[in-house]
């Protein structure tokens, strides 16, 4: 598929996923590519537009990351972030040195509106600031067209050659109109139509895996989780009884999930497409008996996984095409796209390739964010409740329980969760918290109720406020909303008479118990 597109080369900066994604909001397709990246891939590419990101390096000292200049000549727009803009005026001839006064944070910016990047942007307007170093002089050719008390380059531009630097960042909420400029940037500089849009990408997709597919048959192991689903439902509009899913049900899955899994992909569901439903939670319970490590359950749960998965696959023979719900944060942190490498620490079906006879790999929503995975799920009619579900590790409740796990802990665990789930929802607050859940502790405390004494566990509240996963806070829930799902959990769910809520960020703690 052939779209107008803008790429971000990536100089190590840490915002360049938030980058494309922001681009993205402008309905402007975007790309993250490494600056190590060759000019006649660029090229190739034929990009509407060019972002340069930031970077914690010295644009002036010999080893820091760097693009021939030939790059400035290619007739494409280029926008320089940060670093990208102290890059861009320290190869086109300027002055970059270490700033006398370091600004960080919210700073009040004076903009020159005739600039077609700060079209209709406020005059004087708070942008988000984090340098050491600071142009001190522009490069020839280029007009300062912002600038701070103690930066005297805040931005400058050479509009006829349509390269523009920037010392903040745009792409980050603290700066006020930062989306605005960066709509500028695509529309006003590029000259963008704006043609990503989630209603074309879905049926341009469902077009290409048509091709694609032919009359081939389609396996995709289906975990209820977000990507997976909006993949799956994507397959079986394109391919519908073509496509077989299989839903391991390992008995450690929320409250009701299998369920409602089933009645989405189900036979009484809307697809018509090869449901497998397996129950497979004996299995797993009995290899988990007794198990109190946690390195040690994770790995019998997804070995597990893929042995029932084996044999499912196994019934259903050679299959032409296998569906995996990669999106593109993966595809970036796997290294191809970005220069900032994450080593991905967690698979939700790690190995499964290798278990399933197959020729090919269908990944549909290979270029989507997250975000924009819900779109797409929403457009294809998934529900509401399905696309917004919130991340769930692979290894489920096993790893939310501290402790070997049974069938009874499961179900303290699922009805406490459910409880919690719920309260969050009624109080408004599911949408703005990234993720929360209810963990079971392996502490018993004494307690009384009626007028007898019990002697049972405690269970664990948290929730967290995240962009990325890799850090978050504990949130700070209204006292009442804990209230309320603490009596409710004690007297709902057997067995625990005690409510602990987790106030720990990560670091130092980790989102998951295990
Ligand atoms: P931690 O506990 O490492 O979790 O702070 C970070 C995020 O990853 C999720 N998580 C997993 N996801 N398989 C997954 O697919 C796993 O084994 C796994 N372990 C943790 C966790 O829910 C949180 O969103």
């Amino acid at each position: 598929m052939k779209r107008e597109t803008v790429i971000v080369l990536d100089f190590g900066g840490q915002y360049n996923q938030l980058i494309a994604r922001r681009v993205r909001e402008c309905n402007v397709y975007c790309e993250i590519y490494s600056y190590k990246t060759d000019i006649e891939k660029i090229k190739e590419i034929n990009p509407k537009g060019i972002i340069f990101t930031g970077g914690p390096n010295s644009a002036y000292l010999p080893d820091s990351p760097t693009y021939s200049k030939e790059i400035f000549e290619l007739g494409v727009p280029i926008l320089g972030i940060c670093y990208g803009s102290q890059l861009m005026m320290h190869l086109l001839g300027g002055t970059v040195e270490k700033a006398p006064v370091r600004e960080y944070g919210k700073i009040e910016v004076t903009v020159d509106n005739s600039s077609r990047l700060f079209t209709d942007v406020s005059p004087k307007t708070i942008c988000w600031m984090s340098h050491n170093d600071y142009i001190s002089k522009a490069a020839p050719g280029f007009k300062i067209s912002a600038y701070t008390p103690d930066c005297p380059v805040a931005a400058a531009e050479n509009e006829e050659k349509g390269l523009y630097a920037v010392q903040f960042h745009p792409e980050v909420l603290h700066t006020k109109e930062g989306k605005k400029m960066l709509s500028n940037f695509v529309y006003n500089v590029c000259g963008c139509a704006g043609d990503w849009k989630m209603d074309s990408f879905v049926d341009e997709s469902i077009k290409a895996i048509r091709a694609k597919v032919g009359d081939g048959k389609v396996l995709c192991a289906l975990s209820g989780g977000v990507d997976s689903s909006v993949a799956a439902v994507m397959m079986a509009k394109a391919i519908g009884s073509q496509l077989t899913c299989v839903f391991v049900d390992h008995g450690l899955l929320r409250k009701n999930e299998g369920d409602e899994v089933e009645a989405v992909f189900g036979p009484d569901g809307p697809y018509d497409l090869n449901f497998i439903r397996v129950n497979a939670q004996e299995r797993f319970y009995a290899k988990l008996k007794d198990v109190e490590e946690p390195e040690r359950k994770r790995k019998i749960i997804g070995e597990e996984f893929i042995r029932v998965f084996e044999e499912e696959a196994k019934k259903i023979g050679a299959v032409d095409f296998l569906v995996q719900g990669t999106i593109y944060p993966d595809v970036v942190e796997s290294g191809v796209g970005g220069e900032s490498t994450v080593i991905k620490s967690h698979h939700n079906v790690g190995g499964l390739p290798d278990c399933v006879d197959f020729k090919e790999i269908i990944e549909p929503l290979r270029d989507l964010f997250k975000d924009e995975v819900r779109k797409a799920g929403l457009e294809l009619g998934i529900p509401e409740y399905l696309v917004y579900r919130q991340p769930f590790p692979g290894p489920g409740l096993g790893i939310r329980i501290i402790g070997a796990v049974t069938a009874e802990k499961v179900k303290m665990v699922q009805d406490a969760d459910a409880i919690w789930r719920e309260e969050i929802a009624k109080a408004g607050l599911d949408r703005e918290i990234g993720q929360y859940f209810a963990a079971l502790t392996n502490m018993r405390s004494v307690g009384v109720m009626g007028d007898e004494r019990t002697y049972d566990y405690a269970i664990a509240l948290r929730a967290v406020t995240t962009t990325d996963f890799m850090t978050a806070e504990s949130a700070e829930i209204p006292w009442e909303v804990i209230g309320r799902t603490t009596s409710r959990i004690v007297n709902e769910v057997k067995h625990i008479n005690r409510v602990l809520y987790d106030c720990t960020g990560k670091p130092p703690a980790t989102i998951e118990f295990e």
